[in-house]
């Protein structure tokens, strides 16, 4: 089947809710890990799609999004944004943990609860060099077929269209398939980058 990219559609936005729960436990399915299927996306996909979804781009495979990057441009001014914008609705949605779940990942669920409360821990030390950030998943069907570079590129020339040094990213640091295909594509570890919360960034010259 042909996978193409393309910029993102409103149209897409179940379909990407659904690629971030089934990418979200280090690149694995997390469905049925919280207490709620829609709390991964409300923290790691849908606030990019409200915020800038000029930044969004995806793959499809003509039926459905199996795979996406979420850009935003300047870090800081997202951040005020999702204080102001996401986390209220985001805390009154999802005011405590729901029951146990018994699956539940090492990213507890009071963890991700407090991650969509709390936007500052988006603002990491080297934000003048690097002020965009991004998340990119792929559905396994998609995976390995240079998709993941594609998006990536297109990503960092529209970022770079708008006068933007540079982009980081953080991830888990049990994806180490995520670590090899960052490092392929030249992003350098960020001097503020720990073992347990790793942090990349590669310009987007
Ligand atoms: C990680 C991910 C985005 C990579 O995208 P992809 O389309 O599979 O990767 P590509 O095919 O574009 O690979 C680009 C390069 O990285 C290398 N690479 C990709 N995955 C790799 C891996 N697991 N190990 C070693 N190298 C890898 C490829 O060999 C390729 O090298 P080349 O271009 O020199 O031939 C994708 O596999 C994915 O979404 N995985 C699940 C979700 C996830 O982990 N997301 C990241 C969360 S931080």
């Amino acid at each position: 089947m042909t996978l193409l990219v393309r910029q993102y559609q409103p149209a897409d936005r179940d379909d990407i809710a659904d690629v971030c729960l089934r990418t979200a436990i280090a690149g694995g399915d997390a469905s049925g890990r919280y207490s709620d299927d829609a709390l991964m996306p409300e923290v790691f996909a849908l606030p990019y799609l409200a915020y800038d979804p000029s930044l969004v781009f995806v793959v499809t495979n003509g039926h459905r999004v199996v795979g996406y990057v979420l850009g935003v441009a300047d870090t800081r001014d997202f951040v005020e944004w999702w204080r102001r914008e996401w986390a209220p609705g985001f805390a009154a949605r999802h005011p405590r943990p729901g029951p146990p779940t018994g699956r539940e990942p090492a990213f507890t669920e009071a963890r991700l609860l407090e991650a969509g409360r709390d936007p500052d821990r988006m603002l990491v030390a080297e934000l003048d060099e690097y002020p965009a950030h991004l998340h990119i998943d792929l559905l396994p069907e998609a995976q390995g077929q240079g998709l993941g570079r594609r998006l990536v590129d297109v990503l960092r020339a529209a970022l770079r269209g708008r006068g933007v040094p540079g982009v980081h990213l953080g991830f888990d640091p049990s994806n180490t398939g995520a670590r090899a295909f960052y490092e392929r594509l030249g992003f350098v570890e960020l001097p503020s980058s720990t073992p347990t919360a790793p942090l990349f960034g590669i310009s987007t010259g």
